[in-house]
């Protein structure tokens, strides 16, 4: 079955009774047959059925052998990082979602495990950071300057080094990216993101490409106990019936909103790797089959920020991506403000960009939306420069 196929057919009559959309089993604990018996369900954070449907589905879609589902993405970047012990060290993307950062330095480092920032695009600095490291940790897209990284070159360099390779696909989603076919040994998701689609529920995604490496993570979904509740995986379940369809409306959009603001006078960057200069567009093309719906821009100025979130009407002012409706984000203030400002420029994170989530909706009444935002920017702007 094609992966458009799989996605829609997720659940579907896996439950005795043939219902097409697998039920919620909200049950706690499931009674034992006789001492020492089961039917495979005991107690509901170390196994639920509709959880258990849930990861059996996205193991399929993303290629790999088990699949976790956790009560958010940094509940699913925090489960991956388990693997790690005092004294190990990470090297990771200088372009990380912001909360994967402040994990890394302020949750891990105090204790004792350290975490070196290269750009991973650039797979000779990858090698020359990596010996001695346990992990190589990579978006991409990164979020939010778009960055791509090599994904087979980073599994290559990390299996020689002896570390994992773990990417965050939230961006691609499998129906356009598999980094475990690619060599990842782990596949992390904000399943809050695309694969949920709907702005409506928190959810995070682990995905082992080795019986080993599941197992380790098994052990610390039920010892740690941060699952996903079965609420939440029907909700997921649901949600990526559609996946496939989604992502093209979501690209569809995008390309046309991409090439608008290119040509727009007050727009001075477009990062998107579906632009023919983005430099990054080669690897992205050999990687994934879309470019995606994640969109950056820089404005001409800082000054047109606030008036630009101020008079969007269709697309909302707010933080996450991924849904259906378009989203605007100002990464310098939000997704990444607990990331110092030097270290954030210089990974091009500067306060005159913002980040679309470019929704599904007509992409004529987006840009329309844009323009009438920016106009309004540039007046407010040219009204501050006269007085
Ligand atoms: C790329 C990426 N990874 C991880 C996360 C964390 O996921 P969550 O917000 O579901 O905890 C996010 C959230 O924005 C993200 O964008």
């Amino acid at each position: 079955m094609r992966l458009e196929t799989k996605f829609v057919q997720a659940g579907n009559r896996r439950d005795a009774t043939g219902a097409v959309s697998f039920p919620v089993h909200r049950a706690t604990t499931y009674a034992h047959p006789a001492l020492g018996q089961s039917k495979g369900f005991d107690y509901t954070r170390t196994q639920n059925p509709t959880r258990k449907v849930l990861e059996e589905a996205v193991a399929e879609f993303e290629g790999g052998v088990r699949g976790f589902a956790f009560s958010s993405g940094m509940a699913a970047v925090h489960a991956v990082c388990s693997l790690l012990a005092p004294g190990d060290r990470v090297v990771a993307s200088d372009d990380l979602y912001g909360g994967t950062y402040r994990l890394f330095e302020q949750i891990l480092r105090p204790l004792g495990i350290q975490c070196t920032y290269v750009n991973t695009s650039d797979l000779t600095a990858v090698s020359a950071v990596l010996p001695g490291a346990r992990m190589l940790f990579v978006e991409t897209p990164t979020n939010p300057t778009m960055k791509i990284t090599d994904i087979a070159g980073c599994a290559k360099l990390a299996r020689e080094h002896g570390a994992w390779l773990v990417v965050d696909n939230t961006f691609m989603t499998p129906y356009l990216q598999r980094p475990l076919e690619l060599g990842a040994d782990l596949v992390v998701h904000s399943a809050t993101k695309y694969l949920g689609g709907h702005n409506d529920v928190l959810a995070g995604i682990v995905v082992a490409r080795h019986e080993a490496l599941a197992e380790r993570i098994g052990f610390w979904q039920n010892s740690v106990g941060a699952v996903l509740s079965p609420d939440d995986a029907w909700l997921l379940l649901r949600g990526m019936k559609t996946l496939a369809l989604r992502m093209e409306r979501h690209e569809q959009n995008t390309r046309r909103i991409a090439e608008w603001l290119a040509g727009h006078p007050a727009v001075t960057r477009v990062y998107y790797p579906g632009l023919a200069d983005h430099p990054g567009r080669e690897v992205h093309e050999r990687q994934a089959t879309g470019y995606g719906g994640m969109i950056s821009f820089e404005v001409r100025d800082e000054a047109m920020i606030e008036p630009v979130l101020a008079s969007v009407r269709v697309i909302t002012f707010a933080e996450s991506l991924g849904g259906v409706e378009s989203l605007l984000t100002y990464p310098a203030r939000q997704t990444h403000f607990d990331i110092p400002r030097e270290i954030r420029e210089a990974a091009g994170v500067t306060d005159r960009l913002l980040r679309m989530s470019v929704g599904i909706e007509h992409p004529d009444d987006l840009i329309r939306d844009l323009d009438q935002a920016l106009a309004a920017a540039e007046a407010v702007v040219s009204a501050g420069l006269r007085d």
